[in-house]
């Protein structure tokens, strides 16, 4: 397959014509007007990755992100990790997603979360960022590389775009030692749009690009149990109970994807790690 046609079938694999009904509807049922929604309560559903919350509160505490600052969140899905740093921070985000549906959706919660002045988003492709050199303070990515095959390409893009000084903040699936991993998982249902590094590969591509290693944890590391077990300063529940469906973007699949990734992680398949680098 060319990148071409990898990017369509990725795109496909997460896009839904009626995602965004499909959300209005699930706001709805928990009796909130979609227009009143708010970033707390979309947390469970839109920060799209193994750790939900805890995870992206983890990554911006490591990262130190301050207010004002420019931040690129690349594969930045329907954008709630955005919205979480936007409104926690006061930073301005913008989300580069391959997903034109994700993109069109994420606009609709920023809208309705009063987030536009500081969340925007391209649609776009992570190994060809339609920005300027050094345009930002910060890259974000979470869980979006395992779909993208030429990795020394997207780091090389990724440093092209954050300023000398500035930080580079991942929390990535990568690949354990024992390969290949089952089918399906969250981010695809077969291998034809997985490609996972090892966590040595993934750092040695990392400072080939000119960056230099501040944190990096996996799930071995009792560091990275520490960070997420740390409250979240807001004090707000990620999912009390009753709230939006975690499992809303992965669809009827859902249950298998996760059962998946649980036993990709029991057997080695997979490992997550989450790092923070600068650009030298
Ligand atoms: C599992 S979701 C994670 C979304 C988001 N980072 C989050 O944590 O909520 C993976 C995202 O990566 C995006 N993606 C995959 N390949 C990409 C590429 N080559 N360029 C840009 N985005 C990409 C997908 O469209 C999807 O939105």
């Amino acid at each position: 397959m060319t990148y071409e046609e990898i990017e369509r079938s990725v795109s496909g694999h997460y896009g839904w014509s009626d995602l965004m009904e499909t959300i209005e509807d699930e706001i709805r049922r928990h009796g909130i007007d979609p227009p009143e929604v708010t970033v707390a309560q979309l947390a469970p559903v839109d920060n799209y990755h193994w750790l939900r919350l805890a995870g992206t509160l983890a990554l911006a505490d490591a990262a130190a992100i301050g207010g004002g600052e420019r931040v690129l969140d690349v594969g930045g899905g329907i954008g709630g990790p955005a919205r979480q740093l936007a409104s926690r921070v006061g930073c301005h985000v913008t989300v580069l997603d391959l997903t034109p549906e994700y993109c069109v959706v994420g606009e609709r919660l920023t809208e309705w979360t009063g987030l536009t002045e500081l969340v925007t988003f391209v649609h776009g492709s992570a190994l060809d960022l339609p920005f300027p050199d050094g345009g930002f303070d910060v890259l974000w990515t979470q869980h979006a590389t395992m779909n993208i095959p030429d990795k020394p390409r997207l780091y090389s893009e990724i440093a092209r775009v954050v300023r000398p000084g500035g930080r580079f903040a991942m929390f990535d699936v990568l690949a354990g030692p024992h390969q290949p991993i089952h089918f399906p998982v969250p981010w695809a249902s077969d291998q034809t749009c997985s490609f996972l590094l090892s966590p040595e590969q993934t750092r040695g591509l990392i400072s080939d690009v000119g960056f230099r290693e501040i944190t990096w944890a996996t799930d071995e590391d009792p560091e990275l149990h520490a960070a997420l077990a740390k409250p979240d300063p807001l004090g707000e529940p990620e999912s009390a109970g009753d709230g939006l469906n975690p499992g809303l973007l992965n669809g009827p699949e859902g249950p298998r994807m996760a059962e998946n990734v649980q036993r990709n992680m029991e057997e080695g398949r997979i490992c997550f790690a989450m790092g923070v680098f600068e650009r030298l």
